[in-house]
């Protein structure tokens, strides 16, 4: 990444898990996260993993309120080379796909766009109906990255940490965030 500078925003999607352990490894690699989180993040964060808002803003660097549409990450000018919406949920992806920029996780989101920088949509729903998959190819067609959350079972992860942990650190590759070291297939050895 130019600039070591992630906007991270979190939904109320499942996968809470997802932006925290974001936050925590983007901290380890000295990136600087500037965090938005929707209330009902707020409140799957809460329900998922027992955080409320001070304990999840505190794994940031700079938080900012929903509703703060003035803030620095709602403006192109501020110099930030990716965003990550982790989990996003299909009402976050709905306005992304529409540029209905209603509150600052979306503004922000918009931006990236408009940028041309780099925008991953963790997104989580099951099943999608066609809204969830037309929103996807839409955002897909302005540049951005449909991301969801699946494990790669391939990569036989020991445990659900590691499960997160490996597709975060894809993400973070994925933003370009230098140091990320995501856990590369070796290949099959077929014995014939
Ligand atoms: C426990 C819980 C789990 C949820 N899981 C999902 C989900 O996986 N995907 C999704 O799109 N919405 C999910 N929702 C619904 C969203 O939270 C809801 O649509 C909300 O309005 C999203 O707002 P936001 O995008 O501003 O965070 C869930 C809600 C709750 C309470």
């Amino acid at each position: 990444m130019t600039a070591q500078r992630l906007v991270v925003g979190i939904t109320g999607a499942s996968g809470a898990v997802y932006g925290l352990r974001l936050l925590r490894r983007a901290r380890a690699l000295g990136v600087q996260t500037h965090l938005v989180t929707s209330p009902a993040g707020v409140l799957s964060a809460h329900h998922e993993l027992g955080l409320d808002r001070k304990a999840l803003e505190a794994e940031a660097d700079f938080c900012y309120a929903p509703g703060d549409v003035g803030a620095c990450v709602a403006s192109g000018s501020f110099d930030a080379a990716a965003m990550v919406i982790a989990p996003c949920s299909m009402k976050t992806l709905a306005a992304v796909a529409h540029g209905l920029s209603d509150n600052l996780l979306t503004r922000a989101a918009d931006v990236m766009l408009k940028e041309r920088r780099r925008l991953v949509l963790m997104v989580r729903e099951t099943p999608f109906n066609l809204a969830h998959l037309r929103n996807m190819t839409a955002v897909t067609e302005m540049g951005g990255i449909v991301f969801p959350p699946l494990p790669a079972f391939y990569l036989r992860p020991a445990s659900i940490d590691e499960m997160v942990d490996d597709t975060v650190e894809r993400v973070l590759a994925l933003l370009q965030v230098s140091g990320a070291q995501a856990r590369a297939w070796q290949g099959l050895r077929v014995s014939s």
